[in-house]
């Protein structure tokens, strides 16, 4: 009785320990895997531009989204959820962030897509900043690991302007 007591914990307290290393293994052999992402990001329109009633500026664009993130996937990898911000400065301050569409990728054979769209989220500035704003529109991934710690990157796609006039 005794002695099975004890050899059901001896076992138990391998399998954890092999269960570690296996997982330590497995975050750690990501660290190995050498990514090369890709994204572009063009605005094929922009449907409107005002200044709504409370002073605040909006935009509406149609984005032609296409990225393969498939490099981003090991067997570690549960999924990844990705967002496309557009990021400005203005005089109150350095880094204006907006989320401007989101998705999860839950499997590699989706991590390549392009998608054609108006933005999910409301493009709006807290003020009257963005008549011929220039801005950066960010391609982010978090990658959440079935084991060990989630990883956050991103591309910088450069060189957008907005209108000189609202229309
Ligand atoms: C969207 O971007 C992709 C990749 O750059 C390109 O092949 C496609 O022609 C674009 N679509 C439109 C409607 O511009
Ligand atoms: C856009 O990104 C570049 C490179 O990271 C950065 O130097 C620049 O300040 C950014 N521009 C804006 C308007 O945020």
């Amino acid at each position: 009785m005794h002695s099975f007591g004890h050899r059901a914990n001896a076992v138990a307290t391998f399998a954890v320990t092999i269960l570690a290393a296996m997982c330590f293994a497995a975050s750690f052999s990501d660290n190995f895997n050498s990514a090369t992402p890709t994204a572009s990001v063009k605005i094929l329109n922009i449907n409107w531009f005002q200044k709504e009633a409370n002073g605040n500026d909006e935009v509406s664009m149609t984005l032609n989204i296409s990225a393969d993130l498939s490099s981003l996937f090991t067997w570690n990898t549960k999924q990844v959820f990705v967002f496309v911000a557009a990021e400005y400065e203005t005089a109150q301050n350095a880094l204006n962030q907006v989320s401007l569409w989101d998705g999860i990728i839950p499997a590699k054979e989706h991590a390549k897509f392009l998608i054609h769209t108006t933005n999910k989220y409301r493009f709006i500035d807290q003020g009257s900043n963005l008549k011929g704003k220039d801005f950066n529109l960010t391609m982010h991934w978090h990658i959440m690991p079935k084991t060990g710690k989630m990883f956050a990157d991103k591309i910088v796609m450069t060189g957008y302007r907005l209108p000189e006039q609202y229309r």
